[in-house]
């Protein structure tokens, strides 16, 4: 089945200073477990996406099936945020309490889960981003990395079957974004279906495809190793290729013809090893 089924999807703010619209005619579907990646630079319309798939925002126009509820009926807005759940960019927004289980708890009670089942969820969940022990620290004390982990914990606690993180490395340090990733990694093995938002082609890589947004609009989708290598389509979106790409083709245009185009780093390495 698929998780997310999008048509058409199209939402303009209509402020006074933004008639345009932020997402124009958006098409795409998302299969259950896979993990998929938006890209595109800022204003793109990557949080108004989101923010629809997690039923924050209602359809203007198209038609959207979230977890295979339809999310143009008002009865379902509810079952949708249950279903898909949304970490966002700034780990010191999500908390509602200071209290690391205390702000778990109080967000399960807000979707209805009973007492006795409270405290299994949260040690679950904290266990699964490897944040077993910080039940009762307080989130002030608690790294970039850290919080967003929580955060992460607190919206796997209710459940869901798809995960949307919005930008959640971009305030992190290096070290924080490897623990926030890592731990997407392992809910994606977990058979969870992960929506990625970044404007980080990097991270991109770990997708299983990747979807290029663009003033609005679906430039391409397709899987790392189709979207990646495109230069002109990644120029018209105006994100920088990875750094391997990049060097891939200077190499290239130095004369030096590597075999097929690396995404990583380490796959740059091995190409050029066997270069020798
Ligand atoms: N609350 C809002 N009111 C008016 N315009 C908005 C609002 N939120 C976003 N926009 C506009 O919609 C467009 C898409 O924004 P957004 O979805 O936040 O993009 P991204 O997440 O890719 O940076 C931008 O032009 C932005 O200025
Ligand atoms: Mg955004």
């Amino acid at each position: 089945m698929q998780a997310v089924i999008a048509q058409h999807l199209t939402y303009s703010y209509l402020s006074e200073e933004n008639k345009n619209r932020a997402i124009d005619d958006v098409s795409f579907q998302v299969r259950e477990g896979e993990f998929l990646a938006i890209l595109g630079h800022n204003g793109c319309g990557k949080t108004t996406l989101a923010r629809h798939l997690n039923a924050l925002l209602f359809p203007q126009k198209g038609e959207l099936v979230v977890a295979g509820l339809d999310a143009l009926a008002n009865a379902n807005i509810w079952k949708i945020r249950k279903a898909c759940g949304m970490v966002f960019q700034n780990p010191d927004n999500q908390f509602v309490s200071s209290v690391v289980d205390e702000d778990l708890s109080f967000g399960l009670r807000n979707f209805g889960i009973s007492e006795e089942e409270i405290p299994g969820r949260v040690k679950w969940a904290l266990e699964t981003v490897g944040m077993a022990g910080y039940e009762k620290q307080s989130t002030h004390f608690l790294s970039g990395g850290q919080k967003q982990r929580i955060a992460i914990a607190g919206v796997l606690a209710v459940e869901p079957d798809i995960l949307i993180f919005d930008e959640v490395t971009s305030m992190l340090d290096p070290e924080g974004r490897r623990d926030v990733l890592n731990t997407m990694g392992r809910l994606r093995d977990n058979g969870k279906t992960i929506i990625m938002i970044s404007h980080y082609i990097e991270e991109a890589v770990m997708a299983d495809r990747i979807v290029l947004l663009h003033d609005g609009k679906i430039l391409g989708i397709g899987t790392p190793r189709e979207i990646l290598p495109d230069l002109e389509l990644l120029s018209r979106t105006g994100l920088t290729p990875p750094m391997a790409v990049k060097a891939y083709y200077d190499l290239k245009e130095a004369g030096i013809e590597l075999s097929g185009c690396p995404l990583t780093k380490e796959e740059l390495v091995e190409k050029l090893c066997q270069l020798r």
